[in-house]
């Protein structure tokens, strides 16, 4: 490192500050503070390389110090390295107990303070660029992943009628009837990214009958209906607790809350919750967008349609829940009609 590295002595006896002085400058650049307060005051303003810090001080001791420096984030990464007259097992093991590296005991010896400074430098630097390194990794996995569930999600409806819109704004209703439903926050974001993928499965329908324009005939139905495990058998070889997510979401969107949906016809709360919630979503969302080959349904007709296939199609408690955050599901469908009508 071609800059100076900073040390921040703390000690209520001013030689003593001037000997930890003498014995690291000019090498480093040096800060005294006298007292625990005036220590926290420099660290607001400038963080050090590490903290060389006296046990026995008046007012605020070291140990208080070092618990106040360890408990802010912005100063937790500081080597702290108690000086102190005070020796013994007992005092050493509290030091580290609270979160300093090292301990030296008084008189001090130049060369020892001097080596020890430097290892705890160099042990510091190292644990930053790891810790940079796991940070650059994590980020790189997550924009992977992401991008992955955009190529699936898209990759199911790349063939069919329906606008690459409509999976992104189910999504996002999805996640809104997440959490009106109380689900926790993450697990809400997670499921937008996975509602995403409940077509994927189409990927495996042939073309001559998602994109018929006219009604499918029993045959290419039991075909059609076959998406929903394509889809899953896709998306379960990932082990990833959001494809997991996204493979029972893409097995159960069709399922009927009594029991005439497919592929298993599974009823009532045997339906997965995020399936229930994605069956709504989709829905609403299929009824309300404009698509070239039929009529847009208003939303009170899609409200009154929801609420009359409620317990028949849909979890009844669900669509009560739905239809009590419309206003917020109108804000998102918003957003998207415009985008829309910006593109067009
Ligand atoms: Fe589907
Ligand atoms: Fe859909």
């Amino acid at each position: 490192m071609s800059e100076r590295q900073t040390i921040l002595a703390i000690d209520d006896t001013p030689e003593n500050l001037q000997l930890l002085k003498g014995i690291l400058m000019p090498q480093y650049s040096v800060l005294a503070a006298i007292s625990g307060d005036a220590a926290l005051k420099i660290v607001d303003k400038t963080r050090p390389d590490l903290i060389l810090l006296d046990i026995m001080m008046s007012g605020m001791d070291g140990y208080e110090v070092c618990r106040i420096l360890k408990s802010r984030r912005d100063t937790a990464d500081i080597p702290v390295i108690f000086i102190s007259a005070m020796s013994g097992v007992k005092d050493e093991r509290h030091g580290f107990e609270i979160g300093a590296v090292d301990y030296i005991t008084k008189p001090v010896n130049a060369d020892l303070v001097r080596a020890r400074v430097r290892t705890h430098l160099a042990l510091a630097d190292q644990q930053r660029s790891f810790k940079i390194m796991v940070e650059e990794r994590t980020l790189e996995l997550e924009q992977t992943q992401g991008a992955a569930i955009k190529m699936l999600a898209e990759a199911g409806h790349y063939n069919d009628t329906d606008t690459g819109d409509h999976i992104w704004r189910m999504a996002s209703y999805s996640s809104a009837l997440a959490s009106a439903m109380k689900w926790p926050v993450e697990r809400a974001a997670m499921l937008e990214l996975a509602a995403a993928m409940h077509d994927t499965g189409k990927i495996g329908i042939p073309d001559s009958i998602l994109k018929a324009p006219r009604t499918l005939s029993e045959d290419e139905w039991i075909i059609m209906k076959t998406h929903s495990e394509i889809g899953y058998h896709i998306l379960r070889k990932s082990d990833s607790p959001i494809f997991q997510l996204a493979a029972t979401i893409a097995h159960h969107h069709h399922e009927k809350w009594d029991g005439s949906g497919y592929p298993d016809g599974l009823a009532g709360k045997a339906i997965p919750e995020c399936a229930r919630i994605v069956a709504i979503a989709d829905v609403f969302d299929a009824l309300t967008m404009a698509r070239a080959y039929k009529n847009v349904w208003d939303t009170d007709q899609a409200i009154s349609m929801l609420r009359e296939d409620a317990a028949k199609h849909f979890d009844p408690n669900m669509v009560e829940r739905f239809i009590s955050i419309m206003p917020k599901i109108l804000t998102i469908k918003k957003r998207w009609d415009s985008r829309e009508a910006k593109r067009s």
